[in-house]
């Protein structure tokens, strides 16, 4: 950050699905969204490249409105696979070619400036555990994101262990998400009776494995969770994300302050 664009306090981020790619500014002391967010189609296919060009669409896009961050402040990035140094591990629900792809080498080109990379869920777990339903939670908190995948953030003492991939539990001969995803929902045409039966078994076998203090359930379905939390029966207390859809841009751009050392 050079002293000509000082901190301004607000940081963008973008949130990369295998439908929606999404962005926003983020005020990082408050964890509050500044104006609305912008989202495009998730390209098809979803290649690094055309990917890429969707992202700067987006950032180009909100660094038109008042409340940008200086042009050379960092970006957060998330995405909906494993990240391990900027690396892409793995590709459930976006472009196979992503794999082993140094996704934060092709946006930052793209951009032309500094991103931090995490995974998606991840970063929806560290937006709650900070400014959110996980806020002053201590031991085992475990954000579970349902949307055309399954995702999860572990979070422990208010601390994400990065890269839990609980969508992908062998349950029932079944890749878990591949039932019981918002997707899998939709694909499989279920009605909220049905769908809370996938989710019981889903749940009730993380919690078995987990012993959580908490679920917090994220993704857009947490906005519909009239429709099926009061049908599950768990030990654990279940809630849905305070930041609901928003919670992956808010912790993407948290964790690109961090790591930039913007804040604390
Ligand atoms: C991926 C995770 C991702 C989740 C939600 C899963 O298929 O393996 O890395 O967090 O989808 O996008």
């Amino acid at each position: 950050m050079s002293k000509k664009h000082p901190f301004t306090g607000n940081v963008i981020g973008i949130d990369i699905g295998g439908t929606g790619i999404k962005g926003g500014i983020v005020e990082i002391s408050s964890g509050e969204m500044l104006g609305s967010r912008f989202r495009i189609d998730t390209p098809s296919p979803s290649s690094p490249l055309a990917v890429a060009k969707v992202v700067k669409e987006i950032v180009d896009e909100l660094m038109k409105r008042p409340e940008a961050p200086s042009k050379d402040s960092p970006i957060g990035i998330t995405f909906p696979a494993i990240i391990s140094h900027g690396v892409a591990l793995s590709a459930a629900n976006i472009d196979k070619s992503w794999i082993d792809a140094d996704v934060d080498a092709i946006i930052t080109k793209e951009l032309g400036r500094e991103v931090q990379v995490m995974n998606d869920a991840d970063a929806a777990g560290l937006a709650e555990a900070r400014y959110g339903a996980g806020k002053g939670v201590n031991g085992t908190v475990l954000v579970i994101t349902l949307g055309t995948g399954i995702g999860s953030a572990f979070i422990h003492d208010g601390k994400l262990v990065p890269n839990a991939e609980l969508g992908h539990l062998e349950i029932d001969g079944f890749d878990a998400e591949s039932r019981a995803s918002a997707s899998a929902r939709e694909r499989d045409g279920l009605d909220w009776d049905e769908y809370a039966q996938r989710l019981q078994r889903y749940f009730s076998h993380v919690e078995f494995l987990f012993s959580p203090e908490l679920f917090i359930i994220g993704g857009g379905i947490s906005k519909r969770s009239e429709d099926y939390l009061p049908k599950l029966n768990l030990r654990t207390k279940i809630i849905t994300a305070q930041l609901k859809n928003n919670a992956g841009i808010v912790g993407g751009a948290l964790q690109a302050a961090v790591h930039f050392k913007l804040t604390k």
